[in-house]
């Protein structure tokens, strides 16, 4: 897959919700279909979809619409999924647990390799078959495992701290959960989620017009 720079985030950001509905449709035993079709399921106006698709290249054919099953195959390439990546979790309380307890990441080829903490009440207890390992162990347990990707689940107060170990470790992905814009240099990718915004876009939504 030739994959162009320059692509809108928008449209980057559409094309996870593209992955979804492909894989529900694929569990459906559905094979192809129409621009129309995935338009009115996904959300997106059949231009939109068309649009998007083109920036990566030729895909659909007039009169026959999408092959489900090659689509899948092609975003999940665009999105980088065919590869598998390991991830660390740093932080094992309410959200670190949560994240360690999802097995749907394993699904889609992340693999757990590890999670770290600083309360000595947590490091050895096991959350599927892995061991909180003490932060302090982090750096050297980077330098015999490759890891792609930290989610950091730690208070606002730790967050840089831990980053830069990561960082220093070969880490090149950051999944930041701590409410804190992180500094780390331009090869490491930081993703922040704010569940709140979220909820405070809800919010305005139940309040609009009233
Ligand atoms: P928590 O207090 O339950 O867990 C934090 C864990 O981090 C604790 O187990 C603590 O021992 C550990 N920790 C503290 N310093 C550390 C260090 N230097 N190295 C390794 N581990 C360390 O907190 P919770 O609720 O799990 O939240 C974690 C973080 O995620 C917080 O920053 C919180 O604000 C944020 N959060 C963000 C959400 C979002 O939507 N982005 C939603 C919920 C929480």
């Amino acid at each position: 897959m030739d994959r162009k720079k320059n692509i809108s985030m928008a449209v980057i950001k559409r094309l996870p919700k593209y992955h979804r509905y492909l894989m529900e449709l694929l569990k459906n035993d559905v094979d192809r279909i129409s621009s129309k079709e995935l338009s009115e399921k996904i959300g997106f106006t059949a231009s939109q979809i068309r649009q998007d698709l083109n920036c990566f290249g030729d895909f659909g054919q007039q009169g026959y619409g999408y092959n489900v099953k090659e689509l899948y195959n092609q975003i999940s390439a665009i999105l980088g999924l065919q590869k598998d990546y390991n991830y660390v979790i740093i932080g094992a309380g309410n959200l670190g647990q949560a994240l360690a307890n999802y097995t749907r990441f394993d699904k889609l080829g992340f693999n757990l390799k590890g999670i770290f903490d600083a309360n000595p009440k947590l490091v050895g207890i096991r959350i599927r078959d892995i061991e909180i390992a003490d932060i302090d162990e982090m750096e050297n347990f980077l330098k015999s495992n490759p890891v792609d990707i930290g989610m950091l689940c730690v208070p606002q107060t730790s967050a840089q701290k831990v980053c830069d170990i990561l960082v220093n470790g070969g880490v090149k992905g950051i999944w930041n959960f701590a409410p804190i814009d992180l500094t780390a240099p331009e090869d490491v990718i930081i993703e922040n989620v704010h569940l709140s915004e979220s909820l405070l876009t809800l919010v305005y939504l139940l309040n609009e017009g009233k």
